[in-house]
């Protein structure tokens, strides 16, 4: 392959991928290769947190200890008693084989009480696939309801991943605007103008990456209502779900008889537990879907290890108190983290938050949020993302994950905002 520029060459053919202008994958990396690449690939960016990570390198010694807002993982270990547990288990020579491609029985029926407790839902462990993450359920939720040309509607600003992967597939993402006034909830009536002859899906994420906005009850219910009007999916990512306040139940939509119809949940118990390396995720559909869902799970990764399933069967079965007491800590960071953020002086406005996450606007007009980015790195040690990865146009905004860092930094990071420099770039 060479690639020259803004453009690609195929197969020695016509194929002009073009960049987005704000995306900037790694410059080295594009000139040496001689394998031709799909030019669908070749057209994404690279991932997000690795590039802003590739700045550390080149930061400036200035002294100050790194805060890190960039990612999304809790700063806090396992439970001890889950850990030890899994100690335990490895001595099983079970434990290295493959499971079910669905993932083992004993493990989703425990899932399923835990869907009980938390949705008063009755599912069937039939309605559950185990899977690598929830980015792999997304990626199979993709490959089995849509084919290349089809539409998805993705809410912006989005989980950058999502796009990524409807890219390298082909599949094209419309997206729903921010609307700032509503803090980063979707309105259904924007979506529905959005629906084509094409579309298969609504993708909405809440508690949302990278907003924290909690998309209602009532306003879900209605996003359910319109998929089903127009024979389509909708399709719920609660990654974060456990984080929304007070533990409250985010939907009902499991008590409708028809749910499995036009609903697809995306979950994770890798924020939940704080395992995101062990992988746990998990797409929750109809007997109908997941039976096809399972062709491609079959293809793709056979199974979730099966340590992860104890893990996640551990979990479900023993960890509400210690994850109702890491959601309290969680709303305490949200509310410390605003108070501070908010008081009078702080030239960055908060336009969203909650869970995890921070949706902040810059006070530096015309300059990207990656310039953003990038400045605070070098002048006040502070990594965070830019809005731009999150969405078209989004380059006022910047995301931080406040969820990372311990509550009595939270000010520390805040004061470091308020302290920079507002010289232009
Ligand atoms: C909205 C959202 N969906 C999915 C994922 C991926 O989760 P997992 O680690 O379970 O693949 C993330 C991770 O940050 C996320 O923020």
């Amino acid at each position: 392959m060479n690639i020259v520029g803004e453009n690609c060459e195929y197969e020695g053919g016509l194929f002009l991928v073009y960049f987005h202008a704000a995306y900037v994958s790694r410059p080295e990396r594009r000139t040496l290769m001689s394998l031709l690449v799909s030019p669908l690939i070749a057209a994404v960016h690279f991932p997000p947190i690795s590039e802003v990570k590739c700045w550390l390198a080149e930061r400036p010694a200035n002294g100050r200890e790194l805060i890190d807002l960039c990612q999304a993982v809790p700063d806090y270990a396992p439970a001890r008693e889950l850990t030890d547990h899994l100690a335990l288990q490895l001595g099983d020579p079970l434990m290295s084989k493959y499971s079910p491609d669905e993932g083992l029985p004993e493990v989703r029926a425990a899932i399923c009480d835990y869907y009980v407790r938390k949705f008063s839902a009755q599912l069937s462990p039939d309605n559950l696939c185990l899977t690598i993450g929830a980015s792999q359920a997304f990626w199979l939720a993709m490959v089995t309801l849509c084919r290349a040309g089809d539409e998805v509607i993705v809410q912006a600003p989005y989980y950058f991943d999502h796009p990524m992967a409807l890219d390298i597939l082909g599949i094209r993402g419309i997206y729903a605007p921010f609307i700032e006034a509503n803090a980063g909830v979707p309105d259904p009536a924007t979506i529905e103008a959005l629906i084509t002859k094409k579309t298969r899906a609504i993708l909405i994420v809440s508690p949302s990456n990278p907003t924290g906005a909690i998309t209602p009850p009532d306003t879900i219910r209605e996003l359910f209502e319109l998929a089903r009007r127009h024979n389509i999916a909708l399709i719920l990512d609660e990654t974060y779900l456990e984080f929304i306040p007070g533990g409250v139940r985010p939907h009902d939509l499991f008590s409708d008889p028809a749910w499995g119809e036009h609903f697809i949940q995306i979950a994770s118990f890798g924020k939940t537990y704080a395992l995101t390396g062990y992988r746990a995720g998990m797409l929750v559909a109809s007997g109908d879907l997941i039976h096809h869902v399972l062709k491609a799970q079959d293809t793709m990764a056979v199974c979730q290890p099966r340590i992860t399933q104890q893990a996640v069967k551990f979990g479900v079965e023993n960890l509400d108190v210690w994850v109702a007491a890491n959601r309290d800590m969680m709303t305490r960071r949200h509310d410390l983290f605003r108070a501070e953020f908010m008081l009078p002086g702080n030239c960055f406005q908060l336009s969203a938050s909650g869970a995890f996450f921070a949706w902040v606007r810059h006070p530096f007009s015309g300059c990207s949020g990656r310039q953003v980015a990038r400045r605070l790195v070098d002048e006040a040690a502070l990594l965070c993302l830019p809005g731009e990865v999150f969405g078209p146009g989004l380059e006022g905004y910047l995301r931080l994950a406040f969820g990372n860092i311990r509550e009595e930094a939270i000010p520390e990071a805040v004061q470091r905002f308020r302290e920079l420099d507002l010289h232009p770039l």
